[in-house]
C-alpha cells in the first residue's frame, strides 16, 4: 500500500524512530540514498509561501537523485478551480511523489486518495509534520542520538491552535516525550488533536499537558518551542490577536525556569520581540539553525522511507 504522510501519526513510533534514525545518516552523508534516480521527479506544491520548505524540498529531492517540480499552485490549473482529485490523477501518472503545502487538511487528503503515489503535507493548517520531524531530530543529534528523545519534557508556548502546537502534540508524544502546551484558552489545542496525543502518550511512557500558564508549562522543560502568533491564513486576525499572547513570550525568565541548558526551538520565520526575544533564538541555548538544517535531512529521509513503501507494491 502507498503510504503517505499527512499527519505526525501516520507514522508509527517505531516508523518515526526508523525516519529520525535515517534523518541523522543523512546529515553524515547528503548522499546515502538515492531512491530518485533517473531523475524522477517529485512534485512540490505552494498554496502559501515558503522559504525552508521549498529550498528544502528542492535541495533534498535533487540529492536524493530526482528532479524537483516546484510548482506554485495558484499559477497552475488549479489556482482556476481544477479540482484537486483530477490534479493528482494527473500529477500520479507522472511524479514519484507529492509534497503539498495548503489550507485545509482536507485537501491533502483528498490528493492521497488520488495520487497513487506517496503524498507528503509541506504545512497545512492542522498540521506540519514534517517541521516536527526536524525538530525532533536536531534534538537527537543535539543530545546524541534518538535513544535521548524518550522522557525528554517539550514545552511550546502562544499559539496552541496552530499546525505546530498540534503537531509537537502528535510527533513529541509518538517520540515518547512530555508534551506541555501553554497558550490562552481561546487558543487552546483541538480536542481531538489532544485525545490522539494522549493515546499515543499513553502507549510511549509520556504525557500531555495542556495549561493556561506560561510557567507551568515550562518549568523544568527540556526542549523549548514556540511560533509566530500569527499564521499563514491568519492574517485577518492580526490586530484582535496583538496582546493576546504577550505572557506567552519566550524569554530570558522563560530560560531561568526551564531545565538548565535547555534547547531553544522555533520553526522559524520568527519575530524577535514578539513570541520570541533576541537574546534567546540568537542565544547559546538555540538551536534553530541546526533544527532548519534538519529540513533536508529529515525530508530526505522521509522520502527514501516513503519510496521504500511504495516501491514494494510494485
Ligand atoms: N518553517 C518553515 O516551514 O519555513 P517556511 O515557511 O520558510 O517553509
Ligand atoms: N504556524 C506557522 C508556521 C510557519 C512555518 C504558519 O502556519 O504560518
Amino acid at each position: 500500500m502507498v503510504r503517505h504522510f499527512l499527519r505526525d501519526d501516520d507514522l508509527t513510533a517505531a516508523e518515526q524512530r526508523e525516519v529520525l534514525e535515517l534523518a541523522l545518516a543523512f546529515r553524515k552523508n547528503r548522499y546515502l540514498h538515492r531512491p530518485f534516480d533517473g531523475p524522477q521527479a517529485v512534485a512540490v506544491l505552494f498554496d502559501k509561501p515558503s522559504t525552508r520548505t521549498r529550498v528544502s524540498f528542492s535541495a533534498g529531492v535533487a540529492e536524493l537523485g530526482g528532479y524537483p517540480l516546484v510548482l506554485d499552485a495558484g499559477s497552475s490549473q488549479m489556482g482556476r478551480g481544477e479540482s484537486v482529485a483530477d490534479t493528482a490523477r494527473v500529477l500520479g501518472r507522472q511524479v514519484s511523489a507529492i509534497a503539498w503545502r495548503t489550507f485545509g487538511q482536507d485537501r491533502v487528503e483528498e490528493m492521497a486518495r488520488h495520487a497513487g503515489v506517496p503524498v507528503v503535507n509541506a504545512l497545512t493548517d492542522d498540521f506540519h509534520p514534517c517541521q516536527i520531524l526536524a525538530d525532533l531530530a536536531a534534538v537527537a543529534d543535539a543530545r546524541g542520538g534518538v535513544d535521548a528523545l524518550a522522557g525528554l519534557t517539550l514545552a511550546y508556548v502562544g499559539d496552541g491552535a496552530n499546525n505546530m502546537a498540534h503537531s509537537y502534540l502528535l510527533g513529541g508524544a509518538l517520540a515518547g516525550m512530555h508534551v506541555r502546551v501553554g497558550a490562552p484558552e481561546d487558543y487552546f489545542p483541538s480536542e481531538a488533536i489532544v485525545l490522539d496525543a494522549k493515546r499515543l502518550a499513553a502507549q510511549r511512557g509520556g504525557s500531555v499537558t495542556v495549561t493556561t500558564d506560561h510557567d507551568d508549562a515550562m518549568r523544568g522543560a527540556d526542549v523549548i518551542a514556540t511560533d509566530t502568533w500569527v499564521s499563514m491564513g491568519d492574517e485577518a486576525e492580526s490586530g484582535e490577536r496583538t496582546g493576546h499572547f504577550d505572557s506567552y513570550q519566550v524569554n530570558a525568565h522563560s530560560l531561568e525556569i526551564a531545565a538548565a541548558g535547555a534547547q531553544v526551538l522555533h520553526c522559524l520565520p520568527a519575530y524577535r520581540g514578539k513570541e520570541i526575544t533576541a537574546d534567546v533564538i540568537d542565544g547559546p541555548q538555540s538551536i534553530v539553525w541546526l533544527e532548519a538544517e534538519y529540513r533536508l535531512h529529515a525530508q530526505k529521509a522521509l522520502l527514501t522511507w516513503l519510496a521504500a513503501r511504495a516501491g514494494q507494491d510494485a
